[in-house]
């Protein structure tokens, strides 16, 4: 058994550790809302007050973090990990951040003598708390051979996708293909509807021709079709526009840092911040639909911008707010992301 720390036990980082425990693990976490850590403490997390006492005798290091700026800040604040671990440990970024956080993450780990992989994951909160998440793990090949084995209790599937930041690149190109699909589905939808098809019908057909993908699969915006759509739930966020917008925005920056043209990509960035704009962030980034329908509504949607209701929020997704990460967390339970 490992003992393994870990930072940023929110909506993936709580069951994510969870299982960890279950599988018989000792795991010491740290994260700055009390929220947070009472309820990894409960599901048997030895939760701790300061970064030196996460990484002190860990074996590995995880991190599960919102966004490029707190991964670097817990990496490399004076009492951060590089100031206050061991060598010998491993680290593991599994936040979804920007290739250059990555980067930097790669090369100030070597450069302090540890061993770090870059291995972001797909599959959701759902994914989180059934341990059957999709990792991507980029690194030097013994490191990524190290770090398969301690993700193994989380994961459904773990790919090696190359050498450093070729995990978080993949995720990031994954997701933007993921919106792409996204606005397909939506436009798809309008127009069958607006040409008289019977949207199961249609769906049916989508499903076994070229026009299938997994957000027509999953996020189908039209009711009573596709179980796990926000339409058959007024738009509660599975996935929140806030973070979808983030997710492109990471593909966007890629693209223009290599020259590559996504067109569509910076459409569905559009599509995001007009919705966001509209006052919609914390609805689910599948209501995108309504930019699509020939009256500016949404099918399934009422109109209103309130988000998940108590009693459509899953019980194992916590509905925060951390100050100090100025950033919401989701209320998703089926986003496979
Ligand atoms: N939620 C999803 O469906 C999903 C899916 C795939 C990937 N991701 C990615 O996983 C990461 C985490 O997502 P989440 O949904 O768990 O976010 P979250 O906001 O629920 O959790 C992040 C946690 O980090 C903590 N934190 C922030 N700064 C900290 C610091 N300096 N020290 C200690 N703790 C700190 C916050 O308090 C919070 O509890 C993000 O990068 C996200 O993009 C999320």
């Amino acid at each position: 058994m490992a003992v393994y720390g870990w930072i940023g036990l929110g909506n993936m980082g709580g069951p994510m550790t969870t299982n960890l425990v279950a599988a018989g693990h000792t795991v010491r976490g740290f994260d700055l809302d009390p929220e947070a850590v009472s309820e990894a403490a409960a599901h048997g997390v030895e939760t701790v007050g300061s970064i030196a006492e996460v990484v002190a005798g860990a074996d590995v290091v995880f991190t599960m973090l919102p966004r490029g700026e707190h991964v670097r800040a817990v990496f490399g604040a004076e009492d951060g990990i590089w100031a206050t671990a061991e060598t010998r440990t491993l680290l593991v970024d599994s936040s979804t951040v920007d290739v250059e956080t990555s980067q930097h993450c790669h090369d100030l780990s070597a450069q302090h003598g540890f061993r770090f992989v870059d291995a972001p994951v797909s599959g959701g909160i759902s994914g989180a708390t059934a341990a059957t998440l999709a990792f991507m793990v980029g690194g030097e090949d013994e490191a990524v051979r190290e770090a398969t084995g301690r993700i193994q209790p989380m994961a459904g599937t773990i790919i090696a996708a190359g050498a450093a930041t070729a995990g978080i690149a993949a995720k990031i190109c994954n997701n933007m293909m993921l919106f792409i699909d996204l606005m397909a589905a939506s436009e798809g939808s309008q127009l069958a509807e607006q040409l008289g098809l019977d949207p199961k019908v249609f769906w049916e057909i989508a499903s076994v021709s070229s026009g299938r993908s997994w957000a027509q699969q999953t996020w189908y915006p039209m009711p009573g079709i596709v179980e796990s759509s926000a339409a058959n739930r007024n738009y509660d966020a599975t996935f929140r526009a806030d973070l979808a917008l983030k997710d492109v925005s990471l593909a966007l920056d890629a693209g223009e840092r290599t020259g590559v043209k996504l067109q569509a990509a910076q459409l569905a960035r559009q599509r995001f911040e007009q919705l966001i704009d509209e006052g919609f962030a914390d609805k689910d980034c599948s209501l995108i639909v309504k930019y699509s329908s020939p009256d500016g509504g949404a099918p399934g949607w009422d109109g209103t911008g309130t988000s998940a209701t108590p009693s459509s929020t899953s019980p194992s997704a916590r509905s925060r707010t951390s100050p100090r990460t100025a950033q919401a967390a989701p209320t998703a339970k089926t986003g496979k992301v």
